[in-house]
């Protein structure tokens, strides 16, 4: 098929492109660079043996965007495209608003005007809120507890409408977990900017020198050993999700919304104790007071995606690890 990734040379965006090219896909990027670089688009031409069509361009440019869906005859779309900073949505809402809202509005119109009608959506588990019970399930109430999360209900509401309106649209709204992880080849991996707020990039900068001590949010949660638990999936089994939610737009219609993870939660202590195997170091590490708005523990009941994508996470933790300190060692930046 040929298909569409907004937001592609982004962590997740870049590593679907790598799985959906080796499936034999036709995949055109369209990225601003906000959040991720140039040379990216280098290193999956390396890891698939070819060249891929791309646009440095913004999603929220209608024209730009009708004109790439009619020139390489798109049949579906792939919109990582976003802003994904919890603390940074708090800060500036309409950056995030119009970023992660109007982005996808101006979408939805250039692909109701090109008539593509397939559409696949990064949302998050993020939407459900606080557990009223676990592992959350895709019936669970939403209730997003920051801007962030709340541009991605918006987003699933105004796609579950869109498809009320016409019959013919087939979206799916894939809710991730807590991605982490890089590819084999440690060609292409998380690049976060600055200094990162999520653990398994910060745990890397730590083991590579750049940061002195990794902070561990809390020790005294109701939780197997205090610290924060979370539903850890590695971005390939992600990327093969998403190759798996493509196939399922092909004969479904209508609006789905499914969670990607593993069903397991790990620990911070967890995921140190398997890093530290992967690196073959101590983490130097300092508790510190819970982080604001951190939920104790959430994990995903994972029956839908295996019932309607016939997809389940295949990789475990330590190869999260292992593969994300391989392209942290590699890693210029
Ligand atoms: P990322 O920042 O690495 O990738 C997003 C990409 O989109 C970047 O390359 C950025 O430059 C680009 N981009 C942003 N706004 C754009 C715009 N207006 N026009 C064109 N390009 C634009 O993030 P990621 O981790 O790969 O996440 C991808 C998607 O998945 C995001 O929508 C994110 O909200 C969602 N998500 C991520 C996680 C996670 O933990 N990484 C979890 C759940 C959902
Ligand atoms: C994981 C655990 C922290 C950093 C975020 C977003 C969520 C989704 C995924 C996009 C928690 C602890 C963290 C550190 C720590 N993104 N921690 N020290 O908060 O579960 O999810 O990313 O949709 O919306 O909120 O991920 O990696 O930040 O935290 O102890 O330096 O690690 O307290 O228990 P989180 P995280």
């Amino acid at each position: 098929m040929n298909i569409l990734l907004t937001g592609g040379l982004g962590f997740i965006g870049s590593h679907t492109a790598a799985v959906l090219a080796g499936e034999g896909h036709e995949v055109v990027i369209i990225d601003n660079l906000c959040n991720s670089q140039r040379q990216t688009l280098g290193s999956l031409e390396m890891i698939a043996g070819k060249k891929f069509p791309f646009y440095e361009g913004d999603v929220r440019d209608l024209t730009l965007v009708k004109s790439i869906l009619q020139d390489h005859q798109i049949e579906c779309v792939i919109h990582f495209a976003g802003l994904k900073s919890v603390a940074e949505s708090g800060v500036d809402p309409l950056k995030y608003f119009d970023n992660n809202v109007g982005g996808s509005i101006t979408l939805m119109e250039a692909m109701q005007a090109a008539n593509v009608k397939k559409l696949i959506f990064s949302s998050s588990a993020t939407v459900y809120g606080i557990p009223q019970y676990l592992p959350y399930d895709e019936e669970h109430p939403l209730s997003p507890m920051n801007v962030y999360g709340r541009t991605k209900l918006q987003v699933e509401e105004i796609l579950q409408d869109l498809s009320r309106s016409d019959p013919d649209w087939s979206i799916v709204c894939l809710r991730y977990f807590n991605p982490i992880g890089a590819h084999e080849s440690g060609l292409i991996g998380e690049l976060p900017q600055g200094i990162p707020n999520n653990l398994m990039p910060y745990i890397c900068q730590v083991v590579s020198g750049k940061l002195p001590h990794l902070n561990v949010f809390g020790d005294d949660y109701d939780t197997k050993d205090g610290t924060g638990e979370r539903d850890y999936i590695h971005v390939m089994d992600l990327a093969e999700g998403h190759a798996a939610a493509l196939a399922f737009t092909r004969d479904h219609k209508g609006w789905e919304a499914i969670n990607l993870g593993t069903g397991i939660p790990y620990s911070v202590y967890d995921l140190i104790n398997a890093f530290e195997k992967s690196a073959k170091q101590a983490i130097p590490k300092m508790v510190k007071e819970r982080r604001s708005g951190d939920l104790p523990i959430y994990f995903a009941k994972v029956e839908k995606a295996k019932n309607l994508l016939n997809w389940e996470a295949k990789r475990d933790l330590q190869l999260m690890c292992d593969s994300s300190w391989k392209y942290q060692q590699g890693a210029k930046r």
